[in-house]
């Protein structure tokens, strides 16, 4: 696009450059990643302003930056950069009408399942779904803006922290094809209930066209209902008998990956998954139906789903160490699904010596934040972890509902920060001891980081 059209598309006002210039390369915000061409945008950061770092990036290649105030650099100005980041995302999608959108959104897995229909949809044609969790008003909008005329799959990964945020990013890339996983607590601080996340997340299915696709849960009743919200043909995808794309056959090797027979139509064959943890039986199911809807051949999709891995780190990423210590880094973000789900991983694990359940903190739970967290610990005495730790003062409900469990024999231990859970779960490591880790975001991501082998670290 030219200056001209973005200041248009904007409502920005050009400054120190000719309105011919042409943007041809990525946009970006961070001026280290700018490449030729690129236009970069600059945010008034809490603590760094990027406007600051705008002579830098138009050195290293930009041709233009859009900013709220005049850098000195050619460039747009515009009022609210984070709006006209919306708006050019919007232009450039109506530019590319072959282009087949896919969104998805749920409590938990919107990320690991992206990264599984990328993976899929990469065999089938030219396909954009970045590593890492870009689901809000700024990784949304920055999404889309890497699609070219060469892309073919543009796969969104659409976050809600709030009623009306999922009609929002629909309204800057309309889906073709809408996916929900999930409800359940993850965020309900915000939402206040199961229900008022059902309201948020359902959105995407009220936003697409009667030609679209609805992918819902079928076993998830909050995700199933929301067929009603939709004029577009629904797939519903499951273990229950009213799923479209279903598995069936059900099992799980002592590695705790699961194999399945998928069903779908006529068709049948048998998968044998790769990655970890029951649930993500309800993640390929997800993903093998959007591949299914936009054409994958069903052996090509049989054979594939046994092939693909995770790709944004600390979700499921089961790694053993030298001496024989097996390490489940689910690190990334938890919640009490979430952690459910890690917890029954590590259950079904063949483990020659001690389960060892490592968790920290769950934010975000609201007036859920003290029963949340006595539920996982309840839950991972009923499955009968042998050593509980819970890491740092807010996590210590875990424990009490731990002790709830009368018959539970494993150990419970407290530890005040990630350091000395560090010190607990090192001090009489075993080869054939398996060990989770888990906790909200960076809380304990150094723990885990502790129990990587040097060149594993990120
Ligand atoms: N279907 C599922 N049910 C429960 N937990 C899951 C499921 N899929 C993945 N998880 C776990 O949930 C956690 C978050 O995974 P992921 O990052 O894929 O989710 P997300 O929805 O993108 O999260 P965020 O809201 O932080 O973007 C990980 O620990 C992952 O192993
Ligand atoms: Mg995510």
């Amino acid at each position: 696009m030219t200056l001209d059209e973005i200041a248009k598309v904007t409502g920005g006002r050009l400054v120190n450059a000719s309105p011919s210039v042409v943007v041809r390369g990525p946009v970006e915000y961070d001026s280290r990643k700018i490449g030729p061409g690129g236009l970069f945008v600059a945010f008034d950061g809490e603590k760094v302003d990027g406007h600051a770092f705008a002579p830098t990036a138009v050195a290293a290649g930009a041709a233009a930056v859009l900013s709220s105030r005049d850098t000195g650099q050619p460039g747009v100005v515009v009022a609210e950069p984070l709006v006209a980041l919306a708006a050019l995302a919007r232009e450039v999608v109506s530019r590319l009408p072959d282009l087949t959108v896919v969104g998805l959104t749920g409590s938990s897995g919107k990320t690991t399942t992206k990264d599984y229909i990328g993976q899929l949809l990469a065999r089938v044609g030219p396909t954009i779904a970045p590593a890492g969790s870009l689901n809000n008003e700024l990784g949304f909008p920055y999404t889309v803006l890497q699609a070219t005329e060469e892309t073919r799959f543009l796969v969104l990964e659409m976050g809600a922290r709030g009623i009306g945020h999922i009609r929002y990013l629909c309204d800057i890339a309309r889906p073709d094809v809408g996916l929900v996983l999930n409800i359940g607590a993850a965020h309900i601080g915000e939402f206040g209930s199961v229900e008022g996340t059902a309201q948020a997340k359902g959105e995407l299915v009220e936003a697409l066209s009667p030609a679209g696709i609805a992918v819902l849960n079928a076993d998830d009743p909050l995700v199933a209902t929301m067929a009603s919200r939709t004029s577009a043909r629904v797939l519903l995808t499951g273990e229950s008998p009213s799923a479209a794309v279903r598995a069936t056959d059900v099992a799980l090797d002592p590695a705790g990956r699961a194999s399945y027979r998928l069903n779908y139509g006529v068709h049948f064959g048998n998968v044998r998954l790769k990655v970890a943890g029951r649930h993500q039986i309800a993640n390929t199911l997800a993903a093998a139906a959007v591949a299914l809807s936009l054409g994958m051949d069903f052996d090509d999709l049989v054979a594939a789903l046994g092939e693909i891995g995770i790709v944004s780190s600390r979700r499921m990423d089961v790694f053993t160490r030298p001496d024989g210590v097996t390490v489940i880094d689910d690190s990334y973000n938890a919640n009490p699904s979430s952690t459910a789900a890690a917890l029954h991983a590590l259950a079904a694990m063949a483990a020659e010596g001690r389960r060892i359940a490592v968790l920290g903190y769950m934010a975000e739970l609201g007036s859920h934040e003290v029963s949340g967290h006595v539920e996982v610990g309840r839950l991972a005495a009923e499955l009968g972890v042998d050593r509980l730790i819970a890491v740092a003062d807010n996590a210590r409900p875990i424990l009490d509902g731990a002790s709830e469990v009368e018959d539970w024999t494993g150990q419970a231990i407290f530890a005040e920060d990630q350091a000395s859970a560090l010190g607990f779960v090192t001090r009489d490591l075993r080869a054939g001891d398996v060990v989770l880790v888990k906790g909200s975001r960076y809380r304990t991501w150094d723990v885990v980081d502790g129990l990587r082998p040097e060149e594993g670290r990120p």
